[in-house]
C-alpha cells in the first residue's frame, strides 16, 4: 500500500503481512458500515500470485476512530474466543483467521459469507424458508448467548447465507456491539442504571428505546421484530421507516395489544404465545428458546410443512446474482447521506461521504431506521474488563 493516508481499501490494494509468507491482495468491496468497508480479499505470495484458490473477507476501520468507540477491537475479541469454542456452538459463527495494521487501517481477515438475509429477501421469502430462517438465527443468537455475549444488533442485515457449499447455512456477524453479559463468577453483569440507545432503531428492543441496559431477552425480542420481517415479506414490520417515537409506540402494542399486530400484518395468531413469552422474561432472565422452536415448528406442521423444504435462494442461486459485490454496499446505504444524530463517528472521512453520496439512489431499499446506533461508549472497556474478571458491573 502508498503511504498517502488512505481511509478504505480498494481492488488490487496489497496488505504486507511482514512475518507470513504471504500478503493480502484486494478483490471486491463487499459492504460498508459505520467505521469501515469490508472487501473480499485472497493470500498471494511477493509476486502478487494466488497461492491457493480460497476467498476472505477482510473488515477494516480507521486508525483515527478513537479507542473507547472502536467496534472492531470487540469485533476481533469476540471472535478470537469463537476458536476455545465447543464445535456444537459454532456453526453460525464465521472464523478469524488473521489481524493487523496498515498505517491508516486496522483490519481482521474472516471466512467469507455469501449475502445478508436483508438482501436476499428482497423477494418475499416463502413461508418455510421464513420459518426455517427464523429457526437458524434463534439457534444463532442462542449460542452467542452460551459464549457469554449479547449481541446486542440483531437485524437481517447483521445475518448472511454461507458461501458455495454452505448456502444453507445461516450465519451471525458484526459483533461490534456485543457485551459481556456475565461477571467471572458466573452471575449476570447488574444493570448500568443509565446507557444510551444501542442497536438499531427498526429492530432494537423496547428496553433500548428506553436507554435500559440490554439483556438475553432483548437479544430475542430483536429477533421477533426480525421474524416479524421474515414471514411478513410484503410489508415487513408496521413500523418501517417510522419515526422512533412511533417505532417505540408500535412495539409496544405488539406486548400489549395482542390482537392488533395480526389485524395489520399476516403475522400467525399463533406466534403471540412468543410475545407473550418474551414479555414475561426480566433482566436477568434465562432465555428458554425451545417455546420459540416448538411455535415455530407446530405453525410449519398445521401448514403442511416440513421445514426441510429448499430455502428459496438455494433454489434461485443460478440466476440470482450473489456475488456479494458492490450492490451489496449501495442497499445498506441510508437513503439521506445526513447521518443520524447519535450513529456516524465524527471521524467519518468526506472523502467517504462523498463517495456515499455518489452511489444512485435507485438502489437504495433501507432507510436510517435500519442503521446501527453506536452511542455507547466505553464497550471496548467493559469488554476487556469482564474478560479480565475486573468487571464491576
Ligand atoms: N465475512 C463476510 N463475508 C462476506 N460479506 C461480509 C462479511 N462480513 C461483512 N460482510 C458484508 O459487509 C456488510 C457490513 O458488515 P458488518 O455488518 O459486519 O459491518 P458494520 O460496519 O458493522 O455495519 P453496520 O454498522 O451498518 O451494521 C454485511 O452486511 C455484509 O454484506
Ligand atoms: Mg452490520
Amino acid at each position: 500500500m502508498s503511504t498517502r493516508l488512505k481511509t478504505q481499501l480498494e481492488p488490487n490494494d496489497i496488505i504486507k503481512r511482514p512475518k507470513a509468507d504471504y500478503n493480502w491482495k484486494v478483490i471486491s468491496l463487499l459492504g460498508a458500515g459505520g467505521f469501515g468497508t469490508v472487501n473480499k480479499v485472497i493470500q498471494v505470495n511477493e509476486a502478487g500470485i494466488p497461492i491457493n484458490d480460497k476467498e476472505y473477507a477482510m473488515k477494516t476501520e480507521m486508525k483515527t476512530v478513537k479507542k473507547q468507540a472502536s467496534r472492531l477491537k470487540i469485533e476481533r475479541n469476540v471472535m478470537a474466543l469463537f476458536t476455545k469454542c465447543d464445535p456444537q456452538y459454532k456453526d453460525h459463527f464465521p472464523e478469524l483467521i488473521d489481524l493487523g495494521q496498515t498505517l491508516d487501517l486496522k483490519w481482521i481477515v474472516m471466512t467469507l459469507v455469501g449475502a445478508p438475509l436483508e438482501k436476499v429477501k428482497q423477494k418475499q421469502f416463502s413461508k418455510s424458508t421464513a420459518l426455517q430462517c427464523g429457526l437458524q438465527t434463534m439457534k444463532a443468537i442462542h449460542d452467542f448467548h452460551h459464549m457469554g455475549f449479547l449481541h446486542r444488533d440483531i437485524k437481517p442485515g447483521n445475518f448472511c447465507i454461507g458461501a458455495g457449499a454452505k448456502q444453507d447455512l445461516i450465519y451471525i456477524l458484526d459483533f461490534g456491539l456485543a457485551r459481556k453479559y456475565r461477571l467471572p463468577n458466573g452471575q449476570v453483569r447488574p444493570p448500568r442504571l443509565k446507557t444510551k440507545m444501542v442497536g438499531t432503531p427498526r429492530y432494537c428492543p423496547r428496553a433500548s428505546h428506553r436507554m435500559e441496559e440490554l439483556s438475553r431477552k432483548d437479544d430475542f425480542e430483536s429477533w421477533y421484530f426480525m421474524l416479524l420481517d421474515f414471514v411478513d415479506g410484503a410489508k415487513g414490520v408496521p413500523w418501517k421507516g417510522k419515526p422512533r417515537e412511533v417505532t417505540y409506540a408500535l412495539k409496544r402494542k405488539i406486548f400489549e395489544e395482542p390482537k392488533w399486530i395480526c389485524c395489520v400484518s399476516t403475522i400467525p395468531p399463533e406466534f403471540q404465545v412468543m410475545a407473550d413469552y418474551l414479555n414475561s422474561l426480566s433482566y436477568a432472565s434465562d432465555v428458554e428458546f425451545g417455546i420459540f422452536r416448538e411455535t415455530i415448528t407446530d405453525y410449519a406442521r398445521t401448514c403442511n410443512l416440513t421445514l426441510k423444504e429448499p430455502l428459496d435462494w438455494t433454489m434461485e442461486v443460478k440466476n440470482l446474482s450473489m456475488s456479494n459485490q458492490i450492490p451489496q454496499m449501495s442497499s445498506r446505504l441510508p437513503q439521506s447521506t445526513q447521518p443520524m444524530s447519535s450513529a456516524p463517528p465524527s471521524s467519518t472521512p468526506t472523502s467517504m461521504k462523498r463517495r456515499s453520496a455518489r452511489i444512485p439512489t435507485s438502489r437504495v431499499v433501507s432507510c436510517d431506521d435500519n442503521r446501527s446506533i453506536f452511542s455507547e461508549r466505553n464497550e471496548e472497556t467493559s469488554l476487556d474488563r469482564s474478560r479480565t474478571g475486573n468487571s464491576k458491573r
